[in-house]
């Protein structure tokens, strides 16, 4: 295997680095100075990192970004709204949405698009070219990664689609994950993050094109992350310490890598019932470790850093986890309606992820893994061994 890693996003760890982000914004030599700040609550502006911003001699135009999951539409009409300031950077302080939309403007700036059909072109063919401004990711929720990865999710319902901007000339200039941002988030969103980190790093491990960085990356990763979720569910700032270093070493891991089969399978289920990306994905680690097992060269690592001996112990620790942070872990108790499964599994067959799996997986796999996590009922049956 020919293990090979580029990442060129330097980060900052630790509470308060977000103190770092003027003598930042100095480094990078703007020419006029004019930097969009994308939020996702008017709250993020009172804090000081944000607030000084002006006070320093930077044109700030400030815009709050409320939506989850961003459409194809509303980048189209953030791109507009915010095309004739002219940023010459993007920071973008918020979850994995606001980073996606965050970095994908900057591909976007300087390019006719008369109409959203013109961005729906552009995103896929992927000739953006070098991006028109460059940009700073500050994560609010320790999950996505997006911080140091130079793609980002954009959804497209009216197609039944979920898109991707992806571009290797459009890693953040840095990466500021302060953990106090994240602290006093609900416990719900705080796990399904965390969760989603987790997935990143599992699918790390044993994507097509791993290697041994990302493996490095990806298994402390699980450690740290499962290791605090305990203190996660009650709410500590070590805890979200740990689930921000962890949430940034999973991204770098799969910065490289790409995710597989559970990212894959999930994406329908959150365009369909609104299920957080997290604990979509976390769901289905369970039946896609049992379906991957056989083709791991080394598992007892991940196992280890899992702290599981097996796909059943892996699927019912995060059924716990799941239901102890308030949240469903059955398609059924989401509003999934059986009849829906075949459809699903034909859309869980996402390019770029579902062929980046160890083990092939078609709609028939899919199907069988969809009814598997339908309900307790199936559950059950696979912990008895049927
Ligand atoms: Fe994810």
């Amino acid at each position: 295997m020919l293990n090979r890693y580029y990442n060129p996003v330097q980060s900052f760890e630790g509470p308060g680095c977000t103190a770092e982000l003027t003598d930042l914004l100095q480094k990078m030599e703007l020419k006029e100075g004019r930097l969009l700040l994308l939020v996702w609550s008017e709250e993020v502006l009172k804090l000081p990192a944000f607030a000084g911003l002006a006070d320093n001699g930077f044109t700030v135009c400030s815009m709050v970004f409320h939506a989850s999951n961003p459409t194809v539409g509303q980048l189209f009409e953030t791109c507009q709204a915010t095309r004739e300031f002219q940023p010459e950077v993007v920071v973008a302080v918020g979850g994995g949405s606001i980073m996606d939309v965050g970095k994908s403007l900057c591909c976007l700036y300087g390019k006719a698009l008369p109409d959203e059909g013109s961005l729906r072109r552009l995103i896929a063919e992927k000739n953006y070219g070098r991006p028109a401004a460059r940009w700073i990711g500050v994560p609010t929720t320790a999950g996505t990664g997006s911080e140091v990865t130079c793609w980002a999710t954009i959804w497209d319902p009216e197609q039944d689609a979920k898109r991707s901007v992806e571009n290797r000339d459009n890693y953040a200039f840095a990466a500021l994950v302060d953990p106090e941002l994240a602290v006093g988030m609900p416990t719900a969103l705080a796990v399904s993050s965390a969760l989603d980190a987790v997935a990143h790093a599992v699918e790390s491990y044993w994507a097509g094109g791993t290697n041994a960085v990302s493996r490095g990356l990806a298994l402390e990763a699980i450690r740290t992350i499962m290791g605090h979720m305990d203190g996660l569910l009650a709410g500590t700032l070590e805890a979200h310490d740990a689930m921000a270093r962890g949430s940034m070493l999973a991204g770098l891991a799969f910065s490289n890598t790409k995710t597989t089969a559970c990212h894959s399978i999930s994406y329908p289920l959150t365009m369909h019932y609104g299920i957080p990306h997290g604990a979509a994905v976390s769901m289905l680690l369970g039946p896609v470790f049992r379906l991957n097992a056989p083709a791991l060269d080394q598992p007892a690592p991940l196992l280890e850093a899992l702290g599981v001996s097996g796909a059943n112990e892996l699927e019912g620790k995060i059924r716990n986890i799941l239901y102890r942070s308030g949240q469903p872990a059955t398609l059924q108790e989401w509003g999934a309606r059986r009849e829906d499964l075949p459809h699903l599994a034909q859309l869980g067959m996402t390019k770029g992820r579902a062929d980046n799996n160890p083990v092939p997986i078609d709609p028939t796999t899919i199907l069988s893994i969809l009814e598997h996590i339908y309900s307790s009922e199936s559950y059950n049956l696979t912990q008895k061994g049927a």
